[in-house]
C-alpha cells in the first residue's frame, strides 16, 4: 500500500494542509510540538478510525473549531508492485459531538467496520514500548489485533470466549455465598475449553511466525551483537501441541482443578485471558537468554519493540500479499547512531512505504539521499 497524498483540515494543530508523498521513505522532521505526531496520528486514524492517544475523537478537532476533515489518496499494491490505477480516495469527517463519517471514492461507508483492514498501517509509537516493559494485557492486545486482521474466525472465537468468561465469573461470585452449586460450572467450563483451545492454538502458530521475523530483524538492528527469543506462555500449559480433543480434556481438568480457588476469588484463574509471551535477549557475552523486561537497557528495549513491529508487518504482508504502511514515531531517541543507521538500512530494504519522525537531520543520514523530507513547523509543511 502507498499513501500518495493527505489533506488535513482542522485536525489537531493543522488548520489546512495538503501533502504529497512521492517516495517510499518519508522523514517527518521538526522541532518539538510542531505537529509530527499529529500527522502520523491522522494517518493512523484513517486506517483504524481511532487515535492511538485518545478515546475522545473530539480532542482531534483543532482548538476553537468544531469539525475536522481528512482526505487520503491510497494506492493499492499486489505482490509488491504499487498500482496507481487502483488508487482510492478516503475521506473522514467529524463534527463536534457528532459521529465520524467515512467515505470511499465518494460513497459513504454505512458501517466503519467494513472499512477497517483495507488500508493497513503498522505504527510504532512511544506507547509501543509497553510491549516490552508493560503488563501482559498489552502483549495480548498486540497479538489479538494482529491475528484478527489475518483470521476472521479468531475474532468471533475471542468474542465468544469473553462472553462465556464473563458469565462464568458471575456464576463464581454466586457460588461463594452458596447461592448456587459448583456443579453448575460444567457447561461454562466446556464452552471455555472449546474456544480457549482454538485461541491458544492460533496464538501459538502466529507467535511462531512472528518469532522468526522478530529474531531476524532484531539481529539486523543490533548489528548481529544480540539475539532475541519470543516464547509463548499459554496459561493452560503446553496444550497447543496436543491433538484438539486431548487439549480440551487437559484444559477442562485445569478448570475443574481450580473450581475451589476460582469460587473463593470470584474469577477464572486459567485460560487465554491470562496468556503472555516472554521476550528474552542474549548478548554477545551472555551464555543464556535474559528476560528483556527486567534486564535490558532503554535502547535494547526500544530495539525489541521495533523488531516486533517490523515482524508484525511481515506477518501481515505474508497473509494479504500487500505490505502495510509503516510509521515510526520518536523511534530514534535512545538509539545510538549504529542502531539508528541499521534501522535505516533495514527500512530501505523492506520495500514498504515508511514514515519516520525526527527532530533533526542526523549526520549518519547523509547516505540515505532518496528519502523524502517533510518539514513540519507549527502545523504547516514548509
Ligand atoms: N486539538 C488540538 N488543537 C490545536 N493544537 C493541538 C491540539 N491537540 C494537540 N495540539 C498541539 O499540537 C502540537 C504538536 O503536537 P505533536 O504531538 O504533533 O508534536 P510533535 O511535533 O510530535 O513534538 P515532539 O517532538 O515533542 O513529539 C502541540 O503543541 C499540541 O499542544
Ligand atoms: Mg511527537
Amino acid at each position: 500500500m502507498r499513501l500518495n497524498s493527505l489533506v488535513l483540515r482542522n485536525f489537531r494543530n493543522y488548520a489546512d494542509c495538503e501533502i504529497e508523498f512521492p517516495d517510499r521513505v518519508n522523514l517527518v522532521v521538526g522541532k518539538n510540538a510542531q505537529g509530527k505526531t499529529n500527522l502520523l496520528e491522522a494517518i493512523h486514524f484513517i486506517s483504524t478510525s481511532k487515535s492511538h492517544r485518545t478515546f475522545l475523537d473530539d480532542e482531534l478537532i483543532k482548538h476553537d473549531d468544531n469539525w475536522f476533515y481528512l482526505r487520503a489518496c491510497i494506492a493499492n499494491s499486489q505482490n509488491g508492485d504499487v498500482c496507481d490505477v487502483d488508487e482510492m480516495k478516503v475521506e473522514v469527517s467529524k463534527e463536534l459531538r457528532g459521529n465520524k463519517k467515512f467515505k470511499v471514492d465518494g460513497s459513504v461507508i454505512p458501517k466503519i467496520s467494513a472499512w477497517i483492514g483495507r488500508f493497513q498501517v503498522v505504527f510504532f509509537a512511544p506507547e509501543s514500548l509497553s510491549l516490552v516493559k508493560g503488563a501482559p494485557v498489552g502483549r495480548r492486545r498486540f497479538l489479538d489485533t494482529l491475528i484478527s486482521q489475518i483470521d476472521r474466525s479468531y475474532l468471533s472465537q475471542l468474542q465468544n470466549y469473553q462472553v462465556t468468561l464473563k458469565q462464568r465469573n458471575q456464576l463464581l461470585k454466586q457460588i461463594r455465598p452458596n447461592y448456587v452449586e459448583k456443579s453448575l460450572l460444567g457447561p461454562w467450563d466446556g464452552l471455555l475449553a472449546e474456544d480457549g483451545v482454538s485461541i491458544a492454538k492460533t496464538r501459538s502458530s502466529v507467535i511462531q511466525a512472528l518469532r522468526i521475523h522478530a529474531c531476524e530483524k532484531h539481529e539486523n538492528l543490533s548489528d548481529n551483537c544480540e539475539r532475541l527469543d519470543v516464547v509463548y506462555r499459554p496459561s493452560v500449559g503446553e496444550v497447543v501441541d496436543l491433538p484438539r480433543d486431548d487439549a480440551i480434556k487437559q484444559f477442562l481438568a485445569k478448570l475443574e482443578g481450580a473450581h475451589s480457588t476460582d469460587s473463593m476469588r470470584g474469577t477464572t484463574s486459567v485460560g487465554p485471558h491470562r496468556d503472555d509471551f516472554d521476550l528474552m535477549v542474549q548478548g554477545q557475552e551472555d551464555s543464556v537468554f535474559y528476560e528483556a523486561k527486567s534486564y535490558c537497557s532503554q535502547g535494547q528495549q526500544r530495539t525489541i519493540a521495533v523488531a516486533l513491529k517490523l515482524a508484525e508487518l511481515e506477518v501481515l504482508r505474508e497473509h494479504s500479499g500487500s505490505a502495510p504502511v509503516v510509521m515510526l514515531d520518536d523511534v530514534l531517541s535512545e538509539l545510538d547512531s549504529v542502531r539508528s543507521k541499521m534501522l535505516f538500512d533495514l527500512l530501505e530494504n523492506l520495500d514498504v512505504q515508511t514514515f519516520i519522525t525526527m527532530t533533526e537531520m542526523e549526520m549518519w543520514l547523509s547516505p540515505h539521499k532518496d528519502c523524502h523530507i517533510v518539514r513540519v513547523q507549527n502545523g504547516e509543511i514548509i
